[in-house]
């Protein structure tokens, strides 16, 4: 698998609506050749592209994903909140996503996103086998905060990408990658450590960041060897942003 240097956080979240297909359509046209969406399940169970456990922060309503049916969130405009640009733009169902992703050739990080009452295997099983019905292997990455998403997703595909999502890399990490066989490790940038960082190197996975969004804090630990950033705007650190990084962390121009 090779990953890039720059992964568009919930789509190209700086200039469109998070986690929408305006913004996964934005990421594309940028240049991006990636995007990070979160996933998770209504209570009806149609997962879609969403982050927050309910729908008042992005969206023109209110009220908790776990109460809402497909039906429902057709009815949402969640553009607005960003700008009257993006009037009329829906909530994402997750199989929109896969196609828009599959059909711009991009590649996608997963991420399983288990806010409270839902159910991590659950949502596992069906992002994943959604997923790789729509991807190859060398375009999807799965990551999660939550093990029991990641084991179920583990145990749904052999052969799966899969990224330990951290907030701060905690020191059993080795002992969650030995029974998950990750391909990468992501953490939050302002809590990285930098011995960590040389732990899961040393181990040939490859080490993302979240979310940088300043390239002149973040410069340094590029020097430090991390193989790449979540960012809201690509743009912001590099107008070419196609170099691409291997999965065994060297690094090559596209
Ligand atoms: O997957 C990286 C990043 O998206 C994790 O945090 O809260 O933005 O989903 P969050
Ligand atoms: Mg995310």
């Amino acid at each position: 698998m090779q990953l890039p240097r720059y992964i568009a956080h919930r789509g190209l979240s700086a200039h469109a609506p998070e986690n929408t297909l305006a913004a996964i359509q934005a990421a594309a046209d940028a240049g991006c050749e990636w995007v990070e969406l979160d996933v998770q399940c209504l209570g009806d169970g149609t997962p879609v592209i969403w982050h927050d456990a309910s729908v008042d922060r992005c969206s023109d309503s209110q009220g908790k994903l776990l109460n809402m049916t497909r039906d429902q969130i057709g009815q949402l405009d969640v553009g607005s909140w960003f700008s009257p640009a993006f009037r009329g733009e829906r909530m994402a169902l997750l199989d929109e996503a896969l196609s828009l992703v599959s059909a711009l050739e991009m590649g996608l990080n997963l991420e399983l996103k288990i806010n409270t009452g839902h159910d991590p295997a659950a949502l596992a099983r069906t992002a994943v086998q959604r997923a790789r019905q729509v991807l190859p292997l060398d375009r999807l990455l799965v990551s999660s905060f939550d093990m029991t998403a990641l084991e179920a997703a583990r145990s749904q595909d052999e052969a799966l990408a899969l990224g330990l999502l951290y907030e701060a890399v905690p020191r059993h990490w080795a002992s969650d990658a030995e029974r998950l066989r990750p391909t990468s490790v992501h953490a939050d940038w302002t809590q990285l450590d930098q011995e960590r960082l040389i732990e899961i190197q040393s181990a040939g996975l490859v080490m993302l960041c979240y979310t940088a969004n300043d390239p002149e804090r973040f410069a340094s630990w590029w020097d430090h060897g991390v193989d790449g950033v979540f960012t809201d705007d690509p743009g912001l650190f590099d107008a070419r942003y196609q170099r691409r990084t291997r999965g065994d962390g060297s690094r090559k121009p596209r």
